[in-house]
């Protein structure tokens, strides 16, 4: 079974190489994706890294993988993402993340060690729910032209940005955590393993 699952929008999901893990793996929608260490059950349980081959995830698009029984979002952020992210501080509750919990080596804005490879814990702030991943700028259901892209999570209306900021004005009190992660070259990232032990 995979443990990692595909989200682009809503509705288009990418279908690439098998992940293996245990049965509560399967996060969302389960799509099979890539590629992956298939670490113990025992192993997993003790927090085990696991690893992510990232070099089918196309631009927008967003990959679930699990860590810990948590699922860990990944989205490669397009150029234009990127851009708008440095716009909206007056719309968000941390946007420097002062408040929120992030590993000390990913950039305050950004909150990646690679600006366009995103990785967030996918559990909001506030009672800990999975909240969407919904890119369309403009979503008319979550304010049209005043939604620029972010994560929303349907429990209790908390929304997010793409950097997984919060925005004031909703239950959530902190921005999504961005787990411990480093980079194994260009297309491999191993979640759970602190950028400087890499
Ligand atoms: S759990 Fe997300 S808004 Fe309440």
């Amino acid at each position: 079974m995979s443990n990692q699952v595909v989200n682009k929008g809503r509705r288009q999901f990418l279908t690439a190489a098998t992940a293996t893990v245990g049965a509560a793996g399967a996060v969302g929608i389960a799509t099979p994706f890539l590629g992956s260490w298939n670490p113990s059950a025992r192993a997993k349980a003790a927090g085990a890294p696991v690893k992510a081959d990232i070099s089918k995830l196309e631009a927008g698009q967003m990959v679930v993988v699990e860590w810990r029984g948590k699922p860990v979002y990944v989205v490669r952020r397009t150029p234009e993402t990127l851009e708008a992210l440095a716009g909206h501080d007056a719309i968000l509750r941390d946007p420097q993340s002062t408040q929120s919990v992030q590993p000390k080596y990913v950039d305050s804005r950004n909150r990646a060690i690679k600006a366009e490879i995103l990785v967030l814990l996918g559990l909001c702030t506030h009672l800990g729910c999975a909240p969407k991943y919904r890119p369309e700028v403009g979503a008319a259901d979550l304010g049209g032209e005043t939604w620029l892209g972010g994560f929303f999570c349907p429990c209790h209306g908390s929304k997010f940005d793409l950097a997984g900021r919060v925005l004031l004005g909703v239950p959530a009190p902190y921005n999504l955590e961005v787990p411990p992660y480093s980079f194994e070259g260009d297309n491999v990232i191993v979640i759970g393993v602190d950028q400087e032990a890499a």
